[in-house]
């Protein structure tokens, strides 16, 4: 049975209330990162065949809970990859150039004069003085990873860590470092890691204290990676020389402070925003969406070891 359960409202999304009612009566529900399907929606849906959740990460599925009903839960990887490596280096080149703060200024009209010392950046590539830049991936999956391809372009050693070592036959220009070597070696660090109990917090007080003073931060993962109010007196006080974020730890409310930090480039939520890419999201939750309906295995299922259980065959009623 297909349900709607609501058109999104731009301001405050579907209502916990709206959403509970809906899952009651649907087969498959179609969801969005704004939405938190915990262990009290999964339950209030006894007919429910999977979740197709349109985007990649997927923590705001309670995945523990849908695989022991049974539930399959799918997301939407791979089509939205470049787009959201080409964020990060969008917001790299924003805030070590200081572009939005230039921008402000020269539409404020307050540009008068052009003096050699207006907007003083950072370079990302070797620039005037010959020294090649360190960037520090956090989270070397398939976003992490085109990151690190684009930083080819621009002369870049890169310095890879992930929960899971990856594989880098083929990748000469990166290395693998421990956590701490990553934050202490980086001129950038940028976040591509999925939200786990593992990573939650991973930049915390201690990690921004690791920082070179002239480092920046970029976060396009997930708002909880970061520990946001440290960040904010890392930013005021100057332990690090700046951050880009698109995520937010309580998103869309911005820590204290945060909006007023002039070295802070903050966008929402945009890191996947590309038309195409949308479109390409869009159906690829829906081809999932049809196989939960349709009983099958989905294209791109997180929890792939529920087709073999008892709970995912009883929900479809076969033996
Ligand atoms: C966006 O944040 C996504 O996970 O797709």
């Amino acid at each position: 049975m297909a349900v709607s359960i609501g058109q999104q409202d731009t301001e405050r999304g579907v209502e916990r209330a709206t959403l509970l009612a809906g899952i009651r009566e649907c087969e498959v529900l179609l969801s969005l990162l704004t939405e938190r399907i915990d262990a009290e929606a999964l339950r209030a849906g006894p007919h429910l065949r999977g979740v197709a959740n349109m985007a990649v990460g997927y923590n705001n599925v309670d995945l523990a809970t849908a695989t022991a009903l049974g539930i399959p839960v799918s997301n939407t990887p791979g089509v939205l990859t470049d787009t959201t490596a080409d964020l990060t280096w969008a917001l790299l080149l924003a805030v070590s150039r200081r572009i939005p703060e230039a921008e402000h200024y020269l539409r404020a009209g307050r540009y008068a004069i052009w003096g050699p010392d207006l907007f003083l950046g950072a370079d990302l590539s070797p620039g005037g003085s010959g020294v090649r830049k360190t960037l520090g991936i956090i989270g070397y999956g398939r976003i992490g990873r085109a990151v690190a391809r684009r930083a080819r372009g621009f002369d870049m050693r890169v310095l890879a860590c992930s929960l899971e070592r990856a594989d880098l036959a083929g990748e000469d220009d990166v290395a693998w470092a421990e956590l701490d070597t990553l934050l202490a070696e980086s001129d950038f660090v940028t976040l591509h890691a999925p939200l786990t109990p593992a990573t939650r917090h991973i930049i915390d007080e201690r990690a921004l204290r690791l920082m070179k003073p002239g480092a920046f931060l970029v976060n396009v993962a997930r708002g909880e990676l970061v520990h946001e109010p440290a960040l904010v007196r890392a930013l005021q006080e100057h332990w690090i020389a700046g951050a880009a974020l698109d995520v937010y730890e309580h998103e869309p409310a911005l820590a204290p402070g945060l909006a007023e930090c002039p070295n802070a480039v903050l966008v929402p939520h945009i890191g996947s925003a590309s038309t195409d890419t949308r479109d390409h999201m869009a159906v690829l939750a829906a081809r999932n969406a049809l196989a939960h309906l349709r009983g099958q295995p989905a294209p791109a299922a997180v929890n792939p070891e529920v087709y073999d259980g008892e709970p995912y065959r009883s929900r479809l009623g076969v033996a």
